[in-house]
């Protein structure tokens, strides 16, 4: 059974247009995954079919209504859907989560509008999710972010799933840089081990390129990993020589002729 997944909105056309390109229209059309939006206006009783109201006790914005998303949410609660409410006060999304939600068969995205969703729908959410320390408009660009994430993790969608394990993130380290042709470009040449085509030179490389940018720029990932392996201890070594001598070149600059 390929992956169902249902997107709870009152913008159907944003979820539309994100399926109709690339990669998420090819998963479409090989039916590796299959995806229905559920206008939850469609479950409103009012002649204006309203979504929102006030919040109670006052305050700005406008609250999106309980009973339109209970009710649109029944089906997927039947079918025993993966509920994800996604919110700003949710847990924060990364790569470990994608992994898990990947091996859900059926997942139901709650996208909320206005200053979220009435506080009680939160009972029936699975997991409450984030994409980021910032507040967006609505619920369906950070519910096809987690859907970006987690669809290219399924098997048949990535052209080659060696890529997969060698990108950012996969195995905790940052990505190691990448180069295409032309092999000089704005005078920036390739580095020569690149061209070699000696391919354990070019996997230490890279391995010390992963170590070294993890370091500079993401110290906080170096935490995760409790052990390191010898060669990795010896290419940190590496790496610290060469930043010790690249800072002592810099002490001893002196610009003056
Ligand atoms: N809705 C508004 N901001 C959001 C965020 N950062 N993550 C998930 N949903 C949101």
């Amino acid at each position: 059974m390929n992956l169902l997944l249902r997107f709870l909105t009152t913008f159907p056309e944003i979820i539309d247009s994100y399926f109709s390109y690339s990669l998420p229209g090819k998963a479409v059309r090989n039916r590796v995954l299959s995806y229905q939006t559920i206008q939850i206006r469609d479950f409103t009783s009012d002649k204006h079919k309203t979504t929102d109201d006030t919040p109670f006790g006052g305050g700005n914005g406008m609250l999106m209504k309980p009973e339109p998303v209970y009710s649109a949410l029944q089906e997927p609660l039947k079918a025993q859907s993966t509920i994800v409410l996604l919110t700003p006060k949710g847990e924060v999304f990364n790569q470990n989560l994608a992994t898990e939600l990947s091996r859900s068969k059926d997942i139901t995205f709650v996208c909320g509008h206005y200053e979220g969703i009435d506080n009680r729908i939160d009972l029936y959410s699975h997991y409450q999710i984030s994409i980021g320390d910032y507040v967006i408009g609505g619920g369906e660009i950070a519910s096809l972010v987690i859907t970006d994430a987690i669809i290219r993790l399924l098997p048949g969608v990535m052209g080659n799933n060696d890529s997969l394990l060698e990108e950012s993130f996969e195995d905790d380290w940052l990505e190691y840089p990448q180069y295409t042709k032309p092999a000089d470009f704005l005078d920036i040449p390739v580095p020569e081990v690149l061209k070699n085509g000696h391919h354990a030179q070019i996997n230490a490389w890279r391995k010390k390129q992963s170590l070294k940018w993890t370091l500079l720029l993401r110290s906080d990932l170096m935490l995760k990993h409790k052990t390191l392996t010898k060669e990795e201890k010896k290419l940190l070594k590496e790496i610290r020589q060469e930043l010790i001598d690249s800072i002592n070149q810099w002490i001893d600059y002196d610009p003056k002729p």
